[in-house]
Parts: structure tokens; C-alpha cells; sequence
């Protein structure tokens, strides 16, 4: 394939590819299979490879984001970004249009729009493809996050069409939808992490992780909302985000234009329940006046548009009884204390249960049993109790107290200093953190083992067949069979998956133990440096702290793993049964300790690898690959079209510059 035919095919499948993602994550209608997909943007990976000359930072194989750790630079917005004000009533909106019709001579329109509740991101466009993207921060300058924003699907990073402004900014908002919020925290509680309270805090500490691809995980979803610039193709707000979803964004379908004050008053009685039924988080309502005309004659105050405002839902609230506390223990042994309620109504179901968090809330609330409660259903999911009517409390009313005690299993229970949460330390004998580590290690992310779920899990226990995942691998088809609902097939699929298992590489089977706060990258950050599980059972604090990303609560958290004595046991016994504790030597093969100590920045395009490949080597010879310029980088790794702003940083701190081939040698 020559130069031209190269970049012909390239331009075709980053269009087509572009359009695929386009269908399945703007429209939420998919036009090709996942495996078509992946098979054309491997197509395209590899021709990238090839020809590195057409590196594109918005091409579709970007989105996946890269490894390499950044740090956020400041920008300042060329529009600031202003909050709006908040409205509670009816009687408020009333005198929002009161106000505008005092300002105004020209009639307007109203857009009515919901208030997604996330965290909102400025994104410029530039000829068409995707510039830059800035947090709000203090509305003045906020954070650079192209790389994070690259990875979220329903942004476009190349624009449809042709009818776009040279230059503009969209607004809008980067959101978790719940069902993703809910799998992430399933998965933080897992490794020991708190959960995130609301998806709104989940969306924005991801949106500022420093590695693009972990964010890339996390399918961030987003709403684009207002549209800035010169030029812009309509004077109407409305009709501008219709063409901007023609050129491929995400707009929310719920947007309404009204003629008057009360069509949005019947928008927002319409929302206040129905917002429920939605997959995203939202707060209120945002209505603003349509034309960007009779905008820009209302202007701004100090803090916000006087051409909008919000309406803020409010949080329904409902009174009901505590009946009782019940301590749950989750997976990871942290104690929540959940509160029985006398059942009630509350924003379309009927509640019995409220979350109390931990301690230090129930002691806040002052918390006496058959007190009158007040409940909430806010930005979280659970209800929580917000308030105590203690005029109604009886002076004999029973002060709630937190137990000492694990409920399950009558350990006594820690707080660790600076935590507000208990939990019970007895890992190894409790039992939903015997029964939740086990359907850890079985899930499909670690181990993978096929035909067992939660249920059987729970079965294999109560029959005293299972204790610990090492137990796992000495069941037998005869002890399965007779279990409910189990059968020849099912037992056969269970003992041949765990079979299969043992191939599952070292990376994953050290994610599948357990231990708390060593999560997938955690996990393969430990296995690709220290290579065996001897080396890391015998780690030091230094050594451990000395790898790239592992900080002190994670090192810690590894040498106590491996200091009980039960669990080098259990290790052990996993050994014997042929799974595998150390890398694999086609990982381990060119791998040295030539770059040791040397922390080397990778910029521009290459001739002989690919910037990925690059950083593999970097890694397997034992340097450090970072992805911004400081005082304790060793060499710029430079290739071509090296960024002016880097060029400019190495050279005024003296930093030397290396080619691909220079490099090459180093490692040779
Ligand atoms: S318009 C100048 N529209 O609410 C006005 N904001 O307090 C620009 N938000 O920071 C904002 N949904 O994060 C607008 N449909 C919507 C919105 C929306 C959510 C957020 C946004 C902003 C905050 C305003």
C-alpha cells in the first residue's frame, strides 16, 4: 500500500467508524455488530501503526485514551462560565417573565430544558474536529481534559456536515448515567474503595482522573446545551442545537420551546414526577428565553445570564416512624447502619428503608428509636433521613447506639483513624466476606469462571462445600450434581471453567484475590514490575512505593494482606492447583533494567513504533513513561512534529532530547 492509498483508507474507516459510534452512542441505535466494529477500528489501529505520519489526537482509536499519567494545565474560558440563578416557585418564574418584559420591548419564546445534574465541560471546536475541553473550575479558567473528554462516545471529536461555524464553544454536561453509577460502585466496594455518594460525584472525579484510560472505562455520558461564538447559524437558542445535533451531539430529546411563562410552568409540573423515570440524574428544570437577539439585550449580572434561570426540584420530603436499625456487613466488611421505617410514599415508591451511612450521621441526627423522621430522596438513590422531630421523641425513647460488634460473625469492630466507616477485620471468617470474596474472584473482569453466580455461591456455602476460593478448585462433579437446580451440565460447565481458569494470566488472578484497593491497573502495575508472586509477597513498603501509581495506602494495604499467614496458605494452595502466579515469559521476553531510574517523556510521531510500543519499552526496560514535562524527566523522546509548548519546556529546563533510534540503541 502506498502513501496516498494508506491515507485513503484511513480517512474512509475513521468516517465510518466515527459514524458507527455516532449511531450507537448519540442515537442509541447501533447499525453494526460490536465484533464488525471492533474488527474495522483494528483494521484501523494497525495502519495507524504502520503509517505514523497520520496520527490524529480525534481519530476513533484515541477514544480508549492513554496510559500515561497527565497533569491538568489551566486555561482560561474565553466566555466565562456563569452559573444561572435559582428559582423554588411558580411565583418566582411569574416574576422572572415579569422582569424580562421590563427589560425588553421584543416579544420571546421560552426553552425549557432539564438541569442534568453532572459536571459541565466547555468544549472548542475548531474547524470541525475537536480542539480542547475545560472544566468549569472558577468560571474564569478551569482545567484542560481534551484527553478525558476524547474518551467519553457521545462527544463528537469530528463534526458532521459542513454547516458549522469555523471556531465555536459548546456547553454541556458530562454525566454517569445510573445504571453505570451503580455497576462502578458495585465494583469500588469490591476493592475495599468508598463508593461515590451520587453519580454527579462520580462523573466529576472521574472527569479529573489523571489516566485517560481508566476514564475511558467508566462510560461518562453527556448533554450538550448552549452554543457560543460568532457566526452562529440561528438567532433562536432551539433551533442552533438542532443543527448542532445534526453535526453529531448529543442533545437531550425532552427540550421544549413554549410561547409562555405557563407552557414552562406545565413543562415543569410535567417533570417534577417524570424526571424519575429517567436514566440520568437531573435537578430542575433551565429555561431560558430563545432569542439570542432579545438575549443578548437582557445581558448579564455579575454571576449570571438575566435571559435564564433554573427551577430546582424540590428534594420530595415525607415523615414516617424509625421502627428499628438494622447493621448490614457488606463484601468488604465495612458495617452500614440502614434504618426500618414505617413504610410511606415518597416520589413514586413506597419506602421502608433509609440509609444512615455510618456513625458519625446517626450521632448527628441524635437518632432515638420510634422517632418521627424526616425523609428525603435527593441526588441519591437511596433515601436518606434528613431530620428528627425530637418535640414528639418520649423522655423513655432508646437512644440508637452503633454496635461493637459484627453482626454476623461477633468480631469486634475497627474504625480506622481519619474513616468513617466500621469494619469488621475478620476477613477470613465472616461470612458475606467469605461469600463476597469468592464471587470477586469468580467475576468475569478476574477469573471468569462460567455457570457460577451469586446464588450458587451462596448454595456451595451454606452446604459447607466452599470456605475460601482455593476450596473452589477442589469441588467435584458428585458434590455438585445433587444441588437445586445444578444437573450434569451445569456442574460440568462450573468444573471445566475452573479448569480453563488456570491459564488466566497473572495479572488477573492477583485483581481475583482481593485485596483491598488493588483494582485491574493496580493489579497490573504490581504483576508487569515485580513479575512473580514471591517477589510480591516479599515487597517492601520502598519497593512497593517505588512503582509508578502505588502510593503508601495501597502498599500497605498489600504487605498486611501477605503478612496473615491464612492467606499465603490459601496462595499456596492456589499454586499447587496450577493457576498462574507469575508473568508469562512472552510478557517477560526483552524485558531489562537498562532504563532503571530514567523517567522519559514520549512526543510526535515515529517512524519504526507506534507511541503505544514505544511506551511498552520504555516499561519492560524498566524506565518510567510520563506524559508531562517536569524537572524529574530524564529525556524527551522526540519523534516528529514534536509540540511547540514541549520543545519550549525542555529546552529551558535543560532537558535532552533523544530520537527512535537513539532510543533504541539505549536498549539494544
Ligand atoms: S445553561 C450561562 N443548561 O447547571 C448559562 N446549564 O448553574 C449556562 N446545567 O454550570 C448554563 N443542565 O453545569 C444550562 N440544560 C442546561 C443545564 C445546565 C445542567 C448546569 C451547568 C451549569 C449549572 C448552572
Amino acid at each position: 500500500m502506498n502513501l496516498d492509498q494508506a491515507k485513503d483508507k484511513i480517512d474512509t474507516l475513521r468516517h465510518e467508524l466515527e459514524e458507527y459510534n455516532y449511531q450507537y452512542y448519540v442515537l442509541s441505535n447501533p447499525t453494526i455488530s460490536d465484533y464488525e466494529f471492533d474488527m474495522k477500528l483494528k483494521e484501523l489501529e494497525k495502519l495507524e501503526t504502520e503509517f505514523p505520519q497520520f496520527f490524529d489526537p480525534n481519530s476513533p482509536t484515541q477514544r480508549v485514551g492513554s496510559d500515561l499519567n497527565q497533569e491538568f494545565v489551566q486555561v482560561k474560558h474565553q466566555y466565562p462560565m456563569l452559573s444561572l440563578s435559582n428559582s423554588y416557585s411558580e411565583a418566582e418564574l411569574f416574576d422572572f417573565d415579569q422582569r424580562i418584559q421590563k427589560l425588553t420591548d421584543e416579544s420571546y419564546e421560552f426553552v425549557c430544558e432539564l438541569k442534568f445534574d453532572g459536571t459541565s465541560v466547555s468544549l472548542i471546536y475548531e474547524n470541525g474536529a475537536l480542539a480542547r475541553a475545560v472544566t468549569r473550575g472558577d468560571g474564569e479558567k478551569g482545567d484542560d481534559i481534551t484527553a478525558n473528554v476524547r474518551t467519553i462516545r457521545s462527544i463528537p471529536l469530528k463534526l458532521k456536515g459542513a454547516d458549522y461555524p469555523a471556531s465555536f464553544e459548546m456547553r454541556g454536561e458530562i454525566l454517569l448515567p445510573f445504571a453505570v453509577f451503580a455497576e462502578l460502585n458495585q465494583a469500588r466496594e469490591e476493592i475495599g474503595e468508598m463508593p461515590f455518594a451520587n453519580p454527579r460525584n462520580a462523573a466529576s472525579g472521574t472527569i479529573k482522573m489523571q489516566n485517560a484510560a481508566e476514564v475511558a472505562k467508566r462510560k461518562l455520558d453527556s448533554y450538550v446545551y448552549y452554543l457560543l461564538g460568532e457566526n452562529l447559524p440561528d438567532d433562536g437558542h432551539y433551533e442552533s442545537l438542532q443543527h448542532a445535533k445534526r453535526w453529531g451531539f448529543k442533545i437531550s430529546e425532552h427540550t421544549k420551546k413554549c410561547a409562555d411563562i405557563n407552557e414552562v410552568v406545565d413543562f415543569i409540573k410535567y417533570w417534577d414526577t417524570e424526571r424519575f423515570n429517567l436514566p440520568v440524574a437531573t435537578d430542575g428544570i433551565v429555561i431560558k428565553v430563545n432569542s439570542r437577539k432579545v438575549q443578548s439585550n437582557l445581558g448579564f449580572t455579575a454571576k449570571s445570564p438575566r435571559w435564564a434561570v433554573a427551577y430546582k426540584f424540590k428534594a420530595e420530603q415525607v415523615s414516617t416512624t424509625l421502627e428499628s436499625v438494622s447493621f448490614q456487613v457488606g463484601r468488604t466488611g465495612a458495617v452500614t447502619p440502614v434504618a426500618n421505617l414505617t413504610p410511606v410514599l415518597l416520589a413514586g415508591t413506597i419506602v421502608k428503608r433509609a440509609s444512615l451511612h455510618n456513625a458519625d450521621i446517626i450521632n448527628k441526627l441524635d437518632l432515638h428509636l420510634e422517632d418521627v423522621v424526616y425523609v428525603e430522596k435527593g441526588g441519591e438513590i437511596i433515601p436518606k433521613i434528613v431530620d428528627v422531630n425530637d418535640s414528639l421523641r418520649k423522655a423513655d425513647a432508646q437512644k440508637v447506639e452503633f454496635i461493637h460488634e459484627c453482626p454476623e460473625c461477633g468480631t469486634p469492630l475497627i474504625r480506622k483513624e481519619g474513616e468513617a466507616a466500621h469494619y469488621c477485620p475478620n476477613e477470613i471468617g465472616c461470612p458475606p466476606q467469605i461469600k463476597g470474596k469468592i464471587e470477586h474472584f469468580i467475576s468475569r473482569r478476574a477469573m471468569d469462571i462460567d455457570g457460577l453466580g451469586q446464588e450458587t455461591i451462596e448454595l456451595l456455602y451454606q452446604q459447607g462445600l466452599i470456605h475460601n476460593i482455593a476450596d473452589l478448585y477442589e469441588l467435584k462433579a458428585e458434590q455438585l450434581i445433587p444441588l437445586d437446580r445444578m444437573g450434569e451440565k451445569s456442574a460440568d460447565r462450573i468444573l471445566s471453567s475452573l479448569q480453563e481458569s488456570k491459564n488466566v494470566p497473572f495479572e488477573r488472578v492477583l485483581f481475583a484475590l482481593g485485596i483491598r484497593f488493588v483494582g485491574e491497573t493496580v493489579a497490573k502495575k504490581l504483576a508487569q514490575k515485580l513479575v512473580s508472586i514471591e517477589a510480591i509477597e516479599n515487597a517492601t513498603l520502598e519497593n512497593l512505593t517505588n512503582i509508578d501509581e502505588i502510593g503508601g495506602r495501597i502498599a500497605e494495604s498489600v504487605i498486611t494482606f501477605f503478612q496473615d499467614e491464612r492467606n499465603r496458605e490459601l496462595v499456596n494452595r492456589l499454586k499447587a492447583q496450577g493457576l498462574q502466579f507469575e508473568l508469562h515469559e512472552s510478557v517477560l521476553e526483552g524485558r531489562s533494567q537498562k532504563l532503571e531510574g530514567l523517567s522519559i517523556v514520549i512526543s510526535g510521531t515515529f517512524e519504526k513504533h507506534s507511541r503505544d510500543e514505544l511506551k511498552d519499552l520504555i516499561e519492560k526496560n524498566g524506565g518510567k513513561s510520563v506524559g508531562s514535562i517536569s524537572k524529574k524527566t530524564s529525556y524527551l523522546l522526540g519523534g516528529s512534529n514534536v509540540g511547540p509548548s514541549k520543545l519550549e519546556k525542555v529546552e529551558k529546563l535543560g532537558i535532552p532530547i533523544i530520537s527512535e533510534d537513539e532510543f533504541l540503541k539505549m536498549i539494544e
